[in-house]
C-alpha cells in the first residue's frame, strides 16, 4: 500500500471537514508542525511550504507599540536619548553601567576598542544569534547592524542573522550584520553614518510575525527565549521589533514591561542610526516551551530555568499561588484540588465531557470546565489558570496555560489516536516538567478515536498510524489533529486521574 492514504469515507468526509475548516483549523497544525520535523527528522525534506502557505490570524488591537500602561508598577519611562553632539563623547567613554545595571556584567565596563567582538551562531539547530560588543550601529529600516571597530581589525564580515528563533521561519526578513575592517569604513560607500541616538542600556533585537499569534508559540518562540536573551540585564535593555505587531505588544505588555523599562522600538519604521556598546540580534530557541539551564542566566548571574520562567509569570501577573492547595495537612474532606478542564471547541474536542467531568469529580477534584478564547486578555486567564491545582485537556495551545499554574501542580495531557506521543511530550511533555509540574499523559486508543466510527477499523488511518506519518506531516496534521475528536473511556482514564490525586497528595 505505500503508505498512500486515501479518505475512505468520500462525500460525508469532505463536507464534515468543510464544515470543520476555519481559521483556527490551521493554526492547530502550525502549532505543532516544528516539533513535529525536530523530533521526525525524515519530513523535514517535504514539509517547510506548509508554513509559507499558511496563515496565521490576527487579533486586532488597537493599542499602539510601546502604549503606556504599566501593569506591573514598575515605571514605564523612555529610553534616554542622547543627541549626536553628546553621542561622540558616549562613543567613546564605553557602557556607563547605570545604577541598575549588572554588576555581574564586567564587558559593559571595558575600555573602548578592546571589547570590540560579533560572536555569530547561525549553525544552530533551530536559531541564529550574534551578539555584538563595542561601536555597534542600527539602522532599522535598512535591516542593518554594524560594529565599527575602534582601530583597524582584520577583515569585514557579513552575516545575515534570521531574527526569529526559529531560523527556517519563512517570511521574516533577515539582518544584516557587519563587522566593517576599519573605523574608517573600507571604501566611502560603506561609512559609518553617524550616531543619531545613542543608548547607554544593551538592546535585544528581535522579530514578530512568523507563528506569533499562536498561544504555544507567542511563549515557545518568543516570551522565553526572550526571557532568556534580557533577563540578565534587570530590566535595563531595550527592545528592537522587526515585524512589530502592536496587538501582541499590548497582549504581553506585562511581560514587556518587566523584563524591559524601556518603550520598544518598531524597528521597520526606524531609519535613523542608533547606536550601542551592546546588542544581541536574534533569539535562541533552547528547546520548545522551554530553557536549558546553563545557556542563560539571572541578573544575579544565577542559571535561569524553566521554573524561573513560571515564577517570573507569576510574578508579573501577581497570581497568589505558588503552590498547589495541601492535601496531605487538611484532614477536612471539603477541601479538595481543583482541576481546569480545558475544552476546546472545534476539533479535538472532548465529545464526552461531562463524562470526563464527573470522572475527574469522582476521583477527587473540583472541576471548571473552560474553552479558552485567544482574544482574553492574559492577565484574566493567568489568575484563573493559577486557581487551580492541575490542568487537563488534549493536546493543543490551551495547555500552554500549564505556565500559570502553581509550581508542583499537575497537568494531564490527553493525545489523540495516531502515535502522536514524541510530538505531543516535546511540545508539552518536558515544558511541563521543566516548570516543576507534575506531567501526566493519556494516550487515546482506537475505540476512542472518532475517527474509528467515521473511516471505519479498516482504514489505514485506523489500522497504520506509522504509514500516515510515512506520508508526511500533511496527512498526520489532517487527520490526527484535524479530524479528530475523542470520547475518553473514563474507566481506562481513572487511574491516570488518581495519579494526579496522589501526586497532589504528597505535595
Ligand atoms: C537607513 O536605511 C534606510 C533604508 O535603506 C535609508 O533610507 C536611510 O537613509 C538610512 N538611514 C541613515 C541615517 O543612513
Amino acid at each position: 500500500m505505500g503508505g498512500e492514504v486515501k479518505p475512505a469515507a468520500g462525500k460525508g468526509l469532505k463536507s464534515w471537514v468543510q464544515r470543520h475548516l476555519n481559521v483556527g483549523f490551521a493554526v492547530g497544525f502550525l502549532l505543532v508542525l516544528f516539533t513535529y520535523l525536530v523530533v521526525s527528522q525524515q519530513f523535514a525534506a517535504t514539509t517547510p511550504n506548509v508554513v509559507t502557505t499558511t496563515k496565521v490570524p490576527r487579533v486586532a488591537e488597537k493599542q499602539a507599540i510601546g502604549a503606556p500602561g504599566d501593569a506591573d508598577g514598575e515605571g514605564s519611562k523612555r529610553q534616554p536619548e542622547r543627541q549626536p553632539e553628546a553621542a561622540a563623547a558616549a562613543d567613546t567613554s564605553g557602557a556607563v553601567p547605570t545604577e541598575e545595571s549588572p554588576k555581574t556584567d564586567d564587558r559593559g565596563a571595558t575600555p573602548p576598542g578592546a571589547a570590540d567582538k560579533v560572536v555569530c551562531n547561525t549553525e544552530g539547530p533551530v536559531s541564529e544569534t550574534c551578539e555584538l560588543d563595542g561601536d555597534v550601529r542600527t539602522n532599522g529600516s535598512a535591516r542593518s547592524v554594524t560594529l565599527v571597530p575602534a582601530g583597524p581589525s582584520s577583515e569585514r564580515q557579513e552575516w545575515k542573522v534570521r531574527p526569529y528563533s526559529r531560523r527556517t521561519m519563512a517570511g521574516v526578513d533577515r539582518v544584516t550584520v557587519t563587522r566593517l575592517a576599519s573605523p574608517a569604513a573600507d571604501d566611502a560607500s560603506s561609512a559609518p553614518a553617524p550616531c543619531a541616538v545613542t543608548h547607554d542600556a544593551p538592546a535585544v533585537l528581535f522579530a514578530l510575525g512568523g507563528l506569533t499569534g499562536n498561544y504555544w508559540h507567542d511563549f515557545s518562540d518568543v516570551l522565553v527565549p526572550l526571557f532568556a536573551a534580557s533577563r540578565r540585564y534587570g530590566g535595563d535593555v531595550l527592545f528592537l521589533v522587526a515585524n512589530a505587531q502592536p496587538w501582541w505588544l499590548a497582549k504581553y505588555e506585562a511581560v514587556l514591561r518587566r523584563l524591559s523599562r524601556y518603550d520598544a522600538v518598531d524597528l521597520d519604521r526606524d531609519s535613523r542610526v542608533r547606536c550601542f556598546r551592546r546588542l544581541a540580534v536574534g533569539l535562541r530557541l533552547h528547546k520548545e516551551l522551554s530553557l536549558v539551564p546553563g545557556l542563560a542566566s539571572g541578573s544575579d548571574g544565577r542559571p535561569l530555568s524553566m521554573a524561573d520562567f513560571t515564577a517570573f509569570l507569576r510574578d508579573t501577573y501577581a497570581l497568589p499561588r505558588a503552590a498547589p492547595v495541601r492535601l496531605s495537612q487538611s484532614p477536612s474532606p471539603d477541601r479538595r484540588p481543583r482541576l481546569l478542564l480545558i475544552h476546546r471547541p472545534h476539533y479535538r474536542r472532548i465529545v464526552n465531557v461531562d463524562e470526563v467531568r464527573r470522572a475527574a469529580e469522582e476521583a477527587g477534584f473540583e472541576v471548571t470546565v473552560a474553552s479558552p478564547r485567544a482574544d482574553a486578555a492574559v492577565a484574566e486567564t493567568a489568575r484563573m489558570v493559577n486557581a487551580h491545582d492541575a490542568l487537563l485537556g488534549v493536546h493543543g495551545a490551551g495547555l500552554t496555560n500549564a505556565v500559570f499554574l502553581p509550581a508542583g501542580g499537575v497537568v494531564i495531557q490527553v493525545v489523540p489516536y495516531g502515535r502522536l506521543e514524541r510530538m505531543a511530550r516535546a511540545d508539552f511533555g518536558e515544558p511541563v516538567a521543566d516548570m516543576g509540574l507534575r506531567y501526566l499523559e493519556y494516550s487515546v486508543a482506537a475505540e476512542e478515536s472518532t475517527l474509528l466510527e467515521m473511516l471505519g477499523p479498516e482504514h489505514p488511518v485506523i489500522k497504520d498510524p506509522e504509514a500516515v506519518h510515512r506520508a508526511g506531516w500533511d496527512k498526520v496534521a489532517e487527520y490526527y489533529l484535524g479530524k479528530q475528536d475523542v470520547r475518553v473511556d473514563v474507566k481506562r482514564f481513572a487511574p491516570t486521574l488518581a495519579q494526579a490525586i496522589d501526586h497532589l497528595r504528597q505535595q
